[in-house]
């Protein structure tokens, strides 16, 4: 593994290889990554991702050399390109997390730069890292991957975690995935032709009251407001899915309620104290899956 683009670039041995270090690092000692630089570029605004990266590499014995906001405090503010950006950045650590708002960014950057780059979210393409911490979260709270009933609720067309996690589902035996968004905010046609070819059964769907009670996985995700050319727009969809207690109550005893993060309003704060609630253990988990991958990527 030498960049971290996309999902797809995963399979099953990997994914495994990834969780047991994960597992393994969750009372780390060991310094193993002293020495090294991690460069943390952000051209879009990020808590979880951003954080959790910097505060793996600490652990891990690492440096951390970073700016936020590099849309406007680094030299793309002049017009360099992500190519000579990364160049330059290339020289001065060994491994480049990288958000960044256009599609296909990382790809763009990993093709001109002979240290790692981690894509941590581009554009409304993808975020791996966040998909194998979603993917994490689901075998540490239920147990297993194989013959999960998972619904994606919400902004299906601009939410690249949808996008990444669907992938990583494809390689898993008897998936049955429900997508319930608006008409105009549909998973990508590649995502479905994706889970065609990989036999994984699917619906489309614009309410949720009748998977509620058959599923294992909700995955509520907010309605980007950013990706939308209008607020009048963004306000035509903000609100359509709003999980309470009483959409809660109807979801079985032992499914969990996933969210990427950050949170508008599609998720009651009430829901908090569920123990389906499963959300806030999520962006935990990321921090041992960034961990792992650091690790692999710089040992
Ligand atoms: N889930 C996620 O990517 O969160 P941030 O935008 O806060 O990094």
């Amino acid at each position: 593994m030498k960049h971290v683009t996309e999902s797809q670039q995963f399979d099953l041995k990997n994914i495994e290889k990834i969780f047991q270090l994960a597992d393994s690092l969750e009372k780390n000692k060991d310094l193993p990554l002293k020495g090294k630089i991690m460069a943390s570029l952000f051209y879009e605004p990020s808590t979880r991702t951003r954080f959790s990266f910097e505060s793996a590499m600490l652990r891990l014995g690492g440096n951390v050399i970073t700016t936020e906001n590099a849309r406007e405090f680094s030299s793309a503010a002049k017009g360099e390109t992500i190519e000579d950006t990364i160049r330059i950045v290339n020289k001065y650590a060994d491994v480049i997390v990288l958000r960044h708002f256009e599609k296909g960014a990382s790809i763009r950057a990993a093709a001109v730069s002979k240290i790692p780059v981690i894509n941590a979210g581009d554009g409304t393409g993808q975020h791996p890292t966040q998909a194998l911490l979603d993917l994490y979260t689901i075998q540490k709270e239920i147990g297993k991957i194989d013959n999960l009933k998972i619904a994606f609720v919400g902004d299906l067309k601009n939410g690249r975690t949808v996008r990444s996690l669907a992938y990583l589902l494809g390689k898993y035996n008897a998936i049955e995935i429900f997508f319930i968004s608006p008409k105009a905010l549909k998973i990508g046609a590649d995502i479905k032709d994706y889970l065609k070819r990989h036999k994984i059964s699917y619906q489309e769907l614009e309410n949720w009251n009748l998977i509620l009670g058959k599923i294992d996985a909700l995955y509520q995700t907010r309605i980007q407001k950013e990706r939308f050319k209008t607020e009048k727009e963004y306000q035509k969809y903000k609100g359509k899915y709003v999980l309470t207690m009483n959409e809660v109550g109807k979801i079985k005893n032992k499914s969990i309620i996933m969210h990427p993060l950050p949170r508008v309003d599609e998720i009651a704060v009430e829901v908090d104290s569920s123990p389906k609630a499963a959300y806030f253990k999520q962006a935990e988990y990321g921090l041992l899956i960034r961990m792992a991958i650091l690790k692999l990527l710089l040992t």
